[in-house]
């Protein structure tokens, strides 16, 4: 089962990420000397990306040993007001010191199959040619079950060889980047973030329902643990 935390409000679930991220980043560079950390990207993590870099947490991260890198990404340019990326920077990257070499941006600005191809290349480089082992990789959950951008009903969902793909989305008429299943379940943390009423049906479906239906369903790290922060008003229907 996986670890289950109500939380009263987006602020609370904030809060909450953040000292999971803090907790996780130091634990990480203690037994390995780096932390390796997915964003995720939609609405919900922006509050968490602000509080990381706030004064709250200033001097409780250490950036120079932090590795950062996205689950998907939007098919547009980094200023794009859709880029995941311009979102983390707007919010968090901006504001706080990590060094250049350490941030992995998936270029939503080139064709989707050579970013793809590209940021693989990229993860091979981190990983020393294995699939590589986030220390965390923080996912949203879409009202459709999807994640990162795996959607329902999109190849990516069952691609068992590549680690990152482009993903046509045929619902939305847009491609996508995303990492897969075999590298996020590779993950040592998965945590969602789930807010807000309009989630509250999904998540009774994907925590209560039918299991393997949904694209958030088939996260289940071989070697790691899921967990879940959900706001008062998404988890109501649990
Ligand atoms: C994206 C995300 C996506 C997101 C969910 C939830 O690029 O949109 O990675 O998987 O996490 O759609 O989005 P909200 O947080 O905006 O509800």
């Amino acid at each position: 089962m996986d670890n289950l935390e109500i939380v009263p409000d987006v602020e609370a679930l904030a809060h909450a990420g953040a000292e999971r991220f803090v907790a996780l980043g130091k634990q990480a560079i203690r037994t390995h000397g780096r932390f390796s950390v997915v964003l995720s990207g939609g609405s919900t993590p922006r509050r968490l990306y602000s509080l990381l870099a706030s004064a709250i947490f200033a001097g409780h991260i250490d950036w120079e040993h932090i590795f950062v890198f996205w689950g998907d990404e939007r098919c547009v340019p980094p200023n794009h007001p859709d880029s995941n990326y311009r979102m983390a920077r707007e919010a968090l990257l901006d504001h706080v010191s990590l060094p250049a070499g350490n941030e992995y941006r998936m270029r939503g600005e080139i064709d989707p199959a050579q970013a793809a191809a590209e940021y693989e290349h990229a993860l091979r480089i981190f990983g020393g040619g294995n699939i590589p082992r986030f220390d965390l990789i923080l996912l949203g959950l879409g009202d459709d079950g999807h994640t990162a951008s795996l959607f329902p009903d999109t190849a990516a969902l069952t691609e068992s060889r590549r680690w990152v793909v482009e993903n046509y989305v045929d619902r939305l008429d847009v491609w996508r980047l995303t990492l897969t299943l075999p590298v996020i379940n590779a993950a040592a943390n998965v945590l969602f973030l789930v807010a807000g009423e309009g989630k509250a049906e999904i998540m009774r479906t994907v925590l209560r329902g039918p299991r393997d239906v949904y694209p958030a369903q088939f996260i289940r790290p071989t070697d790691g643990h899921v967990g879940w922060l959900v706001d008062a008003a998404a988890s109501r229907l649990l």
